[in-house]
């Protein structure tokens, strides 16, 4: 059986045995204010390799580095514009994600080959303690196997990565629940290449205009984030949006099975058989509770989840993303 090791707070002496294992060239999954991390000493390219191998990542998909300070993110990087001060000033610790181009120090399996490399600093005290006490950059994807939904619990990670990871640090729920916003440093015009807890507005107001990195990729144009294939985040369940309250005895009578309707504000009367959800109507809480619910509709056997879609202002633009990448259909 895996362990799962309950974390207190930074001064817990569980947080010393996980710097240890790491240390080792062992994998750690720990909590972050986002979602739980899959962590490993970045600078050891034998330890990063595990987390490929644990999570079934493809090699040409980067990973994160987390550094306890700007200080340290400085050290990875051979270039530290004003743009990355002034955005680290303001948000780190915090769930953004900076791409700026990576020195020679990061191993070449962290940039998955790249000449970028992603640095955050998270705002979790576990987090933060654990890569103080190991005394590296840590290494960490979300601790999920690849493609499937990110953990928001000790549980999920077990459930997802079982023996592949030499301990689990449970510091409850995590807070936001989706992944950080990446904001690429790394070339041209600043770039969102993933929507996330800061809106591009929030980074707007310090670096000026920012592209949102949209998924079509044409001839000439930057680089894809390695990561954003199309369908990820994805429940087991098939999942479909739909317009709040419309045609719903049509869409919903014609399915068969073990179905859930998940309302945004309020429940609308729904046919016999279907298991209603409500959702308060506001972007923060839906994030924080998304994926923590599809995880339980897949653990309780549901078999199509029926959503509404959300509104179409910024506030739900990291939510209406991992809506749209979970209900993408598989790729054949
Ligand atoms: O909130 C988060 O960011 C969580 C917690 C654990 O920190 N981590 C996370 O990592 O979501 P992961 O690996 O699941 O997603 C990171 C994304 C991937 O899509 C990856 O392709 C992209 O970041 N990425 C990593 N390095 C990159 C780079 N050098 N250039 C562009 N994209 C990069
Ligand atoms: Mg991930």
């Amino acid at each position: 059986m895996t362990r799962i090791l309950p974390v207190s707070g930074p001064e817990d002496p569980a947080i010393a045995e996980a710097a240890g294992l790491l240390r080792a060239g062992g994998l750690v999954a720990f909590p972050t204010e986002t979602v739980y991390g899959l962590g490993a000493d970045g600078l050891n390219p034998k330890a990063v390799a595990r987390i490929y191998a644990a999570k079934g990542r493809p090699a040409t998909n980067p990973v994160i580095l987390h550094v306890a300070d700007a200080a340290s993110a400085q050290a990875l990087v051979s270039r530290w514009s004003p743009e990355a001060q002034m955005l680290a000033e303001r948000f780190w610790p915090g769930p953004l994600t900076l791409v700026l181009p990576a020195s020679d120090t990061v191993p070449s399996i962290v940039r998955a080959g790249g000449p970028s490399v992603a640095l955050r600093c998270p705002a979790h005290p576990v987090a933060l303690a654990l890569i103080r006490a190991t005394g590296r950059p840590l290494a960490a994807p979300s601790a999920n196997r690849s493609q499937h939904l990110s953990p928001t619990l000790a549980q999920h990670v077990a459930s997802s990565l079982g023996e592949a990871v030499d301990l689990i640090l449970d510091g409850g729920p995590t807070e936001a629940g989706l992944e950080s916003t990446i904001l690429d440093l790394s070339s041209g015009r600043p770039c969102v290449l993933r929507p996330g807890p800061i809106p591009p507005a929030d980074l707007e107001v310090l670096v000026g205009p920012v592209d949102l990195w949209t998924g079509a990729v044409q001839a000439g144009d930057r680089q894809a984030a390695p990561g954003m294939a199309e369908r990820h985040y994805a429940p087991r369940a098939r999942l479909q949006l739909v317009a709040p309250g419309s045609g719903l005895r049509e869409t919903l009578g014609e399915t068969s099975g073990s179905v859930a309707y998940v309302a945004l504000g309020t429940l609308p009367p729904l046919p016999p058989g279907v298991r209603g959800i409500l959702l308060p109507l506001d972007a923060d809480m839906v994030g924080a509770r998304l994926y923590a619910l599809l995880h339980e509709l897949d653990d309780a056997g549901c078999e199509r989840i029926f959503m509404e879609r959300p509104p179409e202002d910024e506030a739900w633009l990291a939510v209406r993303d991992r809506l749209r990448r979970a209900s993408a259909k598989e790729r054949p």
